[in-house]
């Protein structure tokens, strides 16, 4: 038996990253994973070979920051499963790079539609499918808990929302046995952090705040995805947990 057996999951931005890692064990694990992303071509790819693999996962076609696509998805994951047991809003950017000095309203509008508005509109529609004993995953950011340099205006205020979203959803899904719990990566082997393999100013600033001296991998987020997707938290709720190497620790 997995960890998530039969637990019927959509996951956001499972394409690339930590939702892509965080699908595959998922579907490991037992779970039957609707995999969804922006990039219908790379979740396709991947719950493909999952199901060779005789594993179950789903790809369907979605932009969290579409409500009409939301409702799409939820109705069809409905239609298959009959239920959902798990959300991971785990789709989000940090923007290009931009000063204060040349952001403009509406960079700083979409930065924060996808961040956050997104997780509003997945909380929305998929809640209220969920029975008692469903778990829904918020993935923050470190720059949800403080600022860092160098990266979107945006970002920051954005994460840090996502947080008091998922406090805010927490206490008043409690009632229906829904839990909502939030995840603060530190810097994250994937796409987003490829400017830490140059030599650059910006490296060489995160890696010398970081105790253990190493970018986190994947797999060491998606574990905490499973944790929280699964019964093993089942007393947590409106918790916020940090995997960031001793980042924000000092
Ligand atoms: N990588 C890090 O260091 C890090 C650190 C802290 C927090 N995070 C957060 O973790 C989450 C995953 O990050 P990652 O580094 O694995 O990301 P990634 O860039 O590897 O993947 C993000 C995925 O989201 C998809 N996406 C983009 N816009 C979308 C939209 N409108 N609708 C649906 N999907 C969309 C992309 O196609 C991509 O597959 C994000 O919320 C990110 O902000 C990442």
């Amino acid at each position: 038996m997995g960890r998530l057996q039969d637990k019927v999951i959509i996951i956001t931005g499972a394409g690339s990253g930590m939702g892509a890692v965080a699908t595959r064990l998922f579907a490991a694990e037992g779970a039957q994973v609707v995999a969804t992303d922006i990039q219908e071509e790379a979740v396709t790819a991947l719950c493909a070979e999952l199901s060779q693999g005789g594993l179950q996962a789903t790809a369907m076609k979605l932009d969290v920051t579409s409500e009409s696509q939301w409702q799409e998805v939820a109705g069809n994951i409905m239609q298959l499963h009959g239920r959902i047991d798990v959300l991971v809003n785990n789709a989000g950017l940090p923007g290009a790079p931009e000063s204060w000095e040349t952001v403009t309203l509406e960079s700083f509008n979409k930065v924060v539609n996808l961040n956050l508005n997104s997780q509003f509109l997945g909380i929305k529609t998929v809640s209220p499918h969920m029975a008692a004993g469903s778990s829904i995953v918020n993935l923050s950011s470190i720059a949800g808990l403080v600022a860092l340099p160098e990266v979107h205006p945006a970002y920051s205020p954005s994460k840090g929302a996502n947080r008091l979203l998922t406090k805010s959803a927490a206490a008043s899904l409690a009632e229906q046995g829904i839990r909502v719990n939030s995840i603060h990566p530190g810097l994250i082997s994937t796409p987003q952090t490829e400017f830490m393999n140059t030599e650059s100013a910006a490296a060489d600033y995160f890696l010398g705040h970081i105790p253990m001296k190493r970018l986190g991998r994947p797999e060491e987020v998606a574990n905490v995805m499973l944790f929280l997707a699964s019964d093993d938290s089942s007393y947590m709720t409106g918790s916020e947990l940090i995997v960031d190497g001793g980042y924000t620790a000092k």
